[in-house]
């Protein structure tokens, strides 16, 4: 009956929760708002933070999970991918925190949790499946053997999803990260209003930083004639904009589908928040006939929850590391 205190801090969310045998009984996200004010993540402002958020976050999750430090049998956290900077200080924290209480530790792949997020609730996906892992970083089309059996069928060339959102985001002068915002604003606009190119990649394999470059050249010659055009039409930019992506994803996803002979389909990731995809792919999946997982909210974006039920079946298999792990900025599966 394990009880693991998950730790994550890959990036600017200061996460840490607990799984109680499998089950998820704290998650708390401290979000870093510093970073609104430079239109991006800095990753030493991200690193001092995160110094300043992971005892209150620790402290909160145990009282949250009913807990005392006496009660944890593990201490897991993320090894990698992420920014150095931020990966270090949850990676010391762990390891101090598992040599004072004499309790193993566990580390944890940031990517293959955003998949493993999928078997914290009701439905759980069967093996194997295939998961669109879509965030800030990454782009990513994996065939899930098993939990630990994942291989990346396809992914991005350049920019990923997440990129994309927030790069068109700054282009429209919206505040970081602007994902979420884009999201907002396509609600009310028409999706067909605009036309963006979607590029010709063979295989299975992504690129977005044409669709970028589109944008910005047809923003600058509208704004050219009509100084206020994107005042005037910024639902419409955002709901063209964020229907391309979208269709781009989906695209690649049916053609796995295809390819792989697989019908159960999962999203995950920060972009797996997005509206626009969380309904293409209910479309989708009714002509397809694709049984579909989505993600609860709180386990789409960073979170230490998926950190936690990675660590659970890696307590499972006994697969723990020693003191000398060391973060990893890049990390394969
Ligand atoms: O997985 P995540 O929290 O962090 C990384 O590991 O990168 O993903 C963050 C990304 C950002 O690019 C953010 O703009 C995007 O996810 N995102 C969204 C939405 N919510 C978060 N993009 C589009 N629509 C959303 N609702
Ligand atoms: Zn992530």
């Amino acid at each position: 009956m394990p009880v693991i205190l998950a730790i994550e801090s890959s990036c600017d969310e200061t996460s840490v929760a607990v799984s109680n045998n499998g089950k998820i009984t704290a998650n708390v996200i401290a979000n870093q708002t510093i970073h609104e004010n430079y239109g991006g993540v800095i990753p030493e402002l991200a690193s001092r933070v995160h110094q300043q958020n992971i005892v209150p976050a620790v402290n909160q999750a145990l009282k949250d999970a009913g807990l005392r430090k006496s009660d944890l049998t593990a201490v897991a956290f993320t090894r990698g991918p992420g920014l150095l900077g931020s990966l270090l200080v949850g990676v010391s924290f762990a390891k101090s925190f598992a040599l004072a209480l004499g309790l193993p530790l566990i580390a944890v792949n940031h990517m293959q949790a955003h998949v493993l997020a999928h078997f914290i609730d009701e439905p759980r996906p069967e093996f194997p499946f295939l998961c669109l892992t879509v965030s800030g970083g990454h782009t990513q089309i994996v065939k899930v053997n098993d939990y630990f059996d994942m291989e990346i069928v396809g992914e991005t060339l350049d920019d990923a999803a997440g990129e994309a959102f927030d790069k068109t985001a700054k282009i429209l002068e919206l505040p970081y990260p602007g994902g979420p915002l884009i999201d907002k604003w396509a609600r009310s606009g028409n999706p067909e209003a605009f036309s963006f190119p979607e590029p010709q990649i063979p295989g299975l394999n992504f690129s977005f930083s044409g669709l970028k470059t589109a944008v910005l050249y047809f923003l600058r010659e509208r704004v050219q004639a009509d100084p206020v055009f994107i005042e005037n039409n910024l639902a419409d930019i955002c709901a063209s904009v964020q229907h391309r992506i979208v269709s781009i994803l989906l695209n690649k996803v049916k053609k796995a589908a295809v390819q792989y002979g697989i019908s159960q389909i999962a999203i995950a990731g920060g972009v797996s928040a997005n509206s626009g995809l969380r309904t293409g792919l209910e479309e989708m999946a009714k002509k397809q006939g694709w049984k579909i997982f989505i993600p609860a909210f709180q386990y789409c974006t960073d979170n230490a929850g998926m950190i936690a039920i990675a660590a659970h079946h890696l307590y499972q298999k006994g697969e723990f590391v020693g003191q000398d792990t060391a973060p990893m900025a890049r990390m394969e599966f």
